[in-house]
């Protein structure tokens, strides 16, 4: 998607030669005519694909996965962070090391909001290690739903997460790919 590059290239930071800053156009505010395109396109990449429904992990996933959902015209599905402790049969329930944060959070998904009819369209905003991503694929594989594969707006591509999830035979889909960060530059794919 070259406006999307075009964005980043121009409202984006290096912040170290592994993590950019986008706050200003996916992580703190976002362009809803941006986003909308980014919908528009992983929508039309998945088009034929009988998407039931859009899966997320909140927080930042959430304007391009909306964006999908409403091009596709299903339900969006994001799972949140818990903050107890207290077990729940109700819910899918993963832990998950955080990159940039330095901490596990747990995800959840009630299992009310999975079947194993759905077919899901998962959307993240960046994806690093893949570490959220394998959580939630963890639960989404609990739930016998069919994963019918990943959308990703940026792509860190010399993080081993979008890599080690194609070997394994997820279709992952990045609108930008980001091959290095070196020297405070950004160098696409
Ligand atoms: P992954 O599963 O998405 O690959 O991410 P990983 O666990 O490696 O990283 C965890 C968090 O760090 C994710 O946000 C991810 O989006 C964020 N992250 C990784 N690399 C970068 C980067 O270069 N720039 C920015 N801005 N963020 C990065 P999260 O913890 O899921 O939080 P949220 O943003 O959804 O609230
Ligand atoms: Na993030
Ligand atoms: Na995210």
């Amino acid at each position: 998607m070259e406006k999307l590059k075009q964005r980043i290239l121009e409202e984006s930071s290096v912040l170290s030669s592994d993590v950019l800053r986008m706050d200003a156009i996916i992580n703190h505010q976002v362009d809803p005519a941006l986003t909308m395109e980014m919908g528009q396109e992983f929508a039309k990449r998945f088009a034929e694909q009988s998407i039931t429904k859009v899966i997320t992990v909140e927080s930042s996933g959430i304007p391009a996965a909306f964006a999908a959902a409403y091009v596709l015209g299903v339900p969006l599905v994001f799972a949140r962070r818990k903050k107890t402790l207290i077990a729940d049969p109700d819910v899918y329930m993963e832990r998950v090391p955080s990159f940039t944060k330095g901490i596990v959070t747990d995800i959840m998904v009630s299992k009310q909001f999975l079947s194993s009819d759905d077919r899901l369209l998962f959307i993240d905003d960046i994806i690093a290690n893949g570490d959220a991503a394998r959580g939630l694929i963890k639960i989404i594989e609990r739930s016998g739903a069919t994963l019918v594969g990943m959308g990703i707006v940026v792509e860190k591509s010399f993080q081993a997460g979008a890599r080690t999830l194609r070997e394994q035979g997820v279709r992952v889909e990045s609108l930008v790919k980001i091959a290095s960060l070196d020297n405070g530059e950004i160098k696409f794919e």
